[in-house]
């Protein structure tokens, strides 16, 4: 008799995990070995569906967790009893979850409880400081306590895990799914999504900004600084397209509203967001996925943090670390807008994050553990 398939099944909530798990659950879906369970916590709603559409993700068990301004109380509390739900009808030989967001921690405790193993997508970043990032630095380091699997974007980050005296037999580079799902879309022809905005003889700075650490004076010193940068350079369009959180649209629309040149846009579809990148000038973003992406398509970003869990690409060149301080973005975004030389120079730097065979990699990682398990 033919034995039973293992099923794994795949978490996300938010937007950028179900954008770093398209490649996954593709690559899971075309090995017949295989069966695969789709799961969306529904952490965001509008955010998420956007992607689940654009990519045509076909979800098994929706959730659909999220409320409004949402506290991180309510949120675990809600996910731990419908992974119950979702773990006791389907039981699944296998949970992969990604990054570090609440869905990916609760899902990965709520899957220790129930004895499934966990694989970890996007594991070993750090920056080793419990509130930067607020919560995810600490969700990540305790969903590693958790996993089985860790798939490590870079080398980099399987040190991290090794120093933690994680088991090096769990440890696999892989490269980050993100780019990935960027060589895909980038790969795409796609109109330029703003056709009202003339960019004749204009450069455009693109901003993405959301973080919970930044809320309440350092996002509205960011914002401070993005239009003193505007109301200065009457040649830069900024274009920003506003995260949906209220702690981050009402800030937003007070300091940035009423700027001539500043255009404040609904969160983007993913694929008319990559054709924004790939025309900008400059990205100021505290985005994790926004970091990694801009290399690959050459364009230098400055990133709105103290600190970073992706170093990588400090390192290469093509990020800058300014913090959150009006006068340090100013200075930092000023010395890109006014020398030509020193831009190119950072958007030249190779993309140390991947070759876009990620999820392949994690696949065939998966495949060899339940090979491997009598
Ligand atoms: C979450 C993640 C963060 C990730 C970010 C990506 C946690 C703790 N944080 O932060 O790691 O970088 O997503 O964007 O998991 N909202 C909507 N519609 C949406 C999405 C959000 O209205 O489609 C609003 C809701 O009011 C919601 C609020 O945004 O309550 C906050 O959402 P939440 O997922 O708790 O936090 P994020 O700041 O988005
Ligand atoms: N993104 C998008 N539309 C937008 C802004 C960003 O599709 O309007 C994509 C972006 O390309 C990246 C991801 O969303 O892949 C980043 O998500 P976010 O900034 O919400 O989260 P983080 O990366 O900080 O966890």
């Amino acid at each position: 008799m033919e034995s039973k398939k293992p099923l794994v099944a795949v978490v996300f909530g938010t937007r950028p995990e179900a954008i770093k798990m398209v490649p996954v659950i593709r690559a899971l879906q075309a090995r017949p070995e295989l069966s695969t369970l789709v799961v969306s916590t529904g952490q965001h709603k509008q955010m998420l569906a956007q992607i689940l559409e654009r990519f045509r993700i076909r979800v098994d068990h929706e959730m659909d967790l999220m409320e409004p301004d949402q506290s991180l109380y309510r949120l675990s509390s809600k996910a731990i009893a419908a992974f119950e739900q979702v773990f006791l009808k389907d039981r699944p030989d296998m949970l992969l979850v990604q990054g570090d967001t609440t869905t990916a921690f609760l899902g990965a405790l709520s899957a220790f409880y129930g004895k499934i193993p966990v694989g970890h997508v996007e594991a070993g970043l750090r920056t080793n400081d419990k509130y930067f990032p607020f919560p995810e630095e600490i969700n990540r380091r305790l969903i590693t306590c958790c996993a089985d699997l860790n798939f490590c974007p870079t080398l980099g980050n399987k040190e991290n895990l090794l120093r933690e005296g994680v088991p090096e037999k769990t440890l696999h580079v892989t490269g980050n799914t993100g780019i990935d799902t960027l060589l895909l879309a980038a790969g795409m022809d796609h109109p330029f999504p703003l056709p009202d905005l003339d960019l004749k003889g204009k450069r455009m700075v693109l901003i993405t900004v959301h973080r919970r650490e930044s809320f309440g004076e350092p996002m509205e010193r960011i914002f401070s600084a993005i239009r003193e940068i505007a109301l200065a350079y009457p040649d830069v369009e900024v274009v920003y397209p506003v995260h949906l959180n209220p702690n981050v649209q009402k800030p937003a629309r007070e300091i940035l509203g009423t700027v001539p040149n500043i255009r404040l846009a609904a969160p983007m579809d993913y694929f008319d967001f990559v054709r924004m990148m790939s025309k900008a000038h400059l990205i100021l973003t505290d985005s994790g996925g926004v970091q990694e992406e801009a290399p690959t398509l050459g364009v230098p970003v400055l990133v709105l943090r103290n600190e970073t869990e992706r170093p990588e690409a400090v390192e290469a060149g093509t990020v800058r670390l300014v913090g959150t301080r009006r006068e340090d973005i100013v200075r930092e975004a000023r010395l890109l807008l006014d020398d030509e030389g020193e831009r190119r120079k950072l958007g030249n730097a190779s993309n140390p994050y991947g070759d876009g065979k990620a999820a392949p990699r994690i696949v065939e990682a998966v495949l060899r553990y339940f090979q491997a398990d009598p």
